[in-house]
């Protein structure tokens, strides 16, 4: 009733490409963030004055697009499904973004993270069951102060909920642990939020030399 009632009176996405971009994802099973995701990110994107964007999971480009609409930042992002990555090329030149906005065609763990510059924001939204791996390798890509965001950490509520199916079970557990992981990074202040699917704020803290 609560979300309803959010849902009705928080302001609606009037960008036209966005809304189609939406309806697109709903329609062909892609799963995209939630309007509370994002509006948490854009918000943090602004308080932080963020101006590099790294984005683990492209998928047809909706998250990075409204990013990129709602910031200054620029954007890199990786996806490694051909079939999303043309699309998320097709609706960055839709949205007129190819100059703040790079796709990079790769399995993100086969990245050289070395070649990449440092960013202010990291957002985790891909394989799931590797989202250790992903926080690891790409944390030393990370400015000072910078923030990691890692979505679907409730993963539709299947953390506190029985579940049969072996390799359902697996993969929950392995998000269960992402999220014991992440809290306990030291070099990290991390709160877990219940934002849309589960979302963790990692801030990295300062190195006192
Ligand atoms: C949840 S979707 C991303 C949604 C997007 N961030 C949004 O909100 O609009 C996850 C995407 O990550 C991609 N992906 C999964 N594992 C990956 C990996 N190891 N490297 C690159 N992309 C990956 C999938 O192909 C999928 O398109």
């Amino acid at each position: 009733m609560i979300k309803e009632y959010l849902d009705n009176i928080n302001n609606k996405e009037t960008n036209s490409l966005l809304v189609s971009l939406k309806s697109y994802a709903l329609l062909n099973n892609v799963p995209i963030i939630t309007d509370d995701g994002i509006n948490f990110i854009n918000q943090m994107i602004n308080i932080k004055q963020v101006k590099s964007i790294l984005e683990i999971g492209t998928a047809i480009g909706y998250s990075a697009i409204n990013m990129a609409l709602s910031s200054e930042a620029v954007i890199t992002t990786i996806e490694r499904d051909e079939k999303m990555y043309e699309k998320a090329i097709e609706n960055i030149r839709l949205a007129k973004l190819e100059k703040r906005i790079e796709v990079i065609y790769k399995d993100a763990l086969e990245v050289d993270e070395s070649n990449l510059d440092k960013f202010d924001l990291i957002f985790i939204d891909a394989a799931k069951a590797q989202s250790i791996k992903f926080f690891n390798k790409y944390k030393t890509r990370l400015n000072d102060r910078g923030i990691i965001i890692t979505d679907n950490l409730l993963f539709h509520n299947l953390v506190v909920t029985p579940i049969k199916d072996k390799s359902l079970k697996q993969l929950v557990k392995k998000i269960d642990n992402f999220n014991n992981f992440v809290v306990e990074q030291e070099d990290f202040d991390t709160y877990i939020y219940s934002i849309g699917d589960g979302m963790s704020l990692s801030i990295k803290k300062e190195v006192i030399k």
